[in-house]
């Protein structure tokens, strides 16, 4: 079963050692990433590969439409491992236009559990609908919603007490908002970043 990835991972495996012989021995130790990525699960974003980089740079968390929801556990140890232990210095927080996860949020349709998971989506949508329904129904509608639900994360990642604790203590942290495009592989950066600044310090 399976026997076309188990060969491919094969090959893979060669021609990392193959450009550079002690590449996984480096890794076996720990992982020192730079960076937390806070993707949607869609095949057509993986985060490592957007990037260009390497096993061991990046932290990645994946989900249905990029939440970063204040209660969910599996979010929050990623976050707080990331912050605390990794020490990444910068939170990417990564959308993408064209987003099912998006789309599935606000058309009406009941498909279940996710419907609950995407719930966040539509007060995304609840609270930028002047904004959203002056724009051209369907796609141009939804790649801002997208964007929009980027923005709405990265306040919440911002907020969180793992990284206010961060800044309270001094730690170089920065939150981004990117976007990428499934059409042509680019990123834009959404111009939201956090950088510092508790705002809920107990000192
Ligand atoms: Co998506």
């Amino acid at each position: 079963m399976l026997d076309d990835l188990k060969e491919r991972n094969r090959r893979w495996a060669a021609r990392k050692v193959a450009q550079d012989p002690g590449f996984f021995q480096r890794l076996v130790g720990q992982q020192t990433p730079q960076y937390l990525w806070i993707g949607c699960a869609d095949s057509r974003v993986p985060a490592s590969e957007i990037v260009d980089l390497d096993p061991g740079e990046v932290f990645v968390h994946r989900n249905v439409g990029n939440l970063a929801p204040p209660q969910d556990a599996n979010y929050l140890s990623v976050l707080q491992f990331a912050v605390d232990v990794l020490k990444v210095k910068h939170i990417l927080v990564v959308g993408h236009y064209g987003c099912g996860g998006v789309g599935a949020a606000v058309d009406g349709q009941r498909r279940g559990l996710v419907d609950h998971w995407l719930h966040p989506i539509r007060e995304v949508y609840e609270q930028h609908r002047d904004e959203l329904e002056a724009i051209e129904a369907g796609r141009p509608r939804l790649d801002r919603l997208c964007e929009l639900n980027v923005m709405r994360q990265v306040r919440n990642v911002a907020s969180d007490v793992f990284v206010q604790d961060a800044w309270a203590r001094g730690q170089e942290l920065h939150v981004h908002g990117w976007v990428y495009s499934i059409a042509n592989g680019l990123v834009s950066d959404l111009g939201v970043t956090r950088t510092g600044a508790a705002r809920y310090s107990s000192k």
